[in-house]
């Protein structure tokens, strides 16, 4: 059985004072809640209200973005090492947003997702394909091009860390988002990929979809055998629907 995951992306979004009353409000209303692992990613300069917030809750937390090894000269950057230092436990890795709007290729992705296991971080390494790409047949060689070169670069016994997040790059932000039959073919589609190097861990790893899940479009995705949760943007800032999700996987 696999624990369903809800994972909040705040993304560039939050003051501090905002964050600490999101941070209270999640952490008070997931006490109440089992079966599900509830996980916030605020932003970099948040974490240590989030440390400070969540420890001793029942929600862990994390990064959005890192950077390769543990210290030098990238202007900028964050490493692994330092998230550990704030008690992160997640970091995403391969969002679409760093894919595209920062061009963040295949190759570097694989590395930042060896970074993270390096420092001992959860990575949730996210996969999707463009609305061209879907309108043109390519999801899953999209797909699968992510997910085999991430593979082949930390090796499959490696991926017994690594979370897995199907977004498809025109569902996030849109209020458009995949049909849970849509998304379950894709997950199952991951899935299998995954199999055909190790099935016994196929079966183990959580991938969540991601792309426009709000409370009412939660529960018919998370009915779909393949799917283990949510990668949730713009509703996660709002504490009563990021609840209600975490509710509906729970
Ligand atoms: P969204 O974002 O829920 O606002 O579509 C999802 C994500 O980018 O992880």
């Amino acid at each position: 059985m696999r624990k369903p995951m809800v994972a909040g992306n705040w993304k560039m979004h939050g003051t501090r004072a905002a964050a600490k009353s999101l941070l209270e409000s999640i952490s008070q209303g997931a006490a109440k809640l089992s079966d599900v692992d509830v996980v916030v990613l605020p932003s970099f300069v948040h974490l240590a209200l989030a440390e400070e917030l969540l420890s001793h809750t029942n929600v862990a937390w994390g990064a959005q973005n890192l950077y390769l090894g543990e210290s030098g000269a990238f202007t900028g950057e964050v490493s692994g090492l330092m998230l550990k230092e704030y008690g992160c436990e997640y970091v995403l890795v391969g969002h679409s947003e760093r894919r595209h709007v920062f061009h963040e290729g295949l190759a570097l992705v694989a590395d930042k997702l060896k970074a993270a296991l390096a420092a001992n971080l959860t990575p949730i390494l996210c996969l999707g394909e463009t609305l061209a790409q879907r309108e043109n047949g390519e999801t899953e060689a999209v797909v699968a091009e992510q997910l085999t070169t991430a593979m082949a670069a930390v090796g499959i016994k490696a991926f017994e860390k690594v979370v897995l997040a199907y977004e498809p790059v025109w569902a996030i932000g849109t209020g458009l988002t995949a049909s849970p039959e849509q998304a379950q073919a894709v997950h199952a589609f991951i899935r299998q990929k995954i199999a055909q190097q190790d099935v016994a861990l196929a079966d183990t790893r959580r991938i969540l979809y991601g792309g426009s899940v709000k409370a009412d479009n939660a529960s018919g995705l998370f009915s779909m055998s393949d799917i283990d949760g949510a990668l949730v943007g713009g509703a996660s800032l709002d504490p009563k629907s990021f609840l209600a999700i975490c509710q509906a996987a729970s």
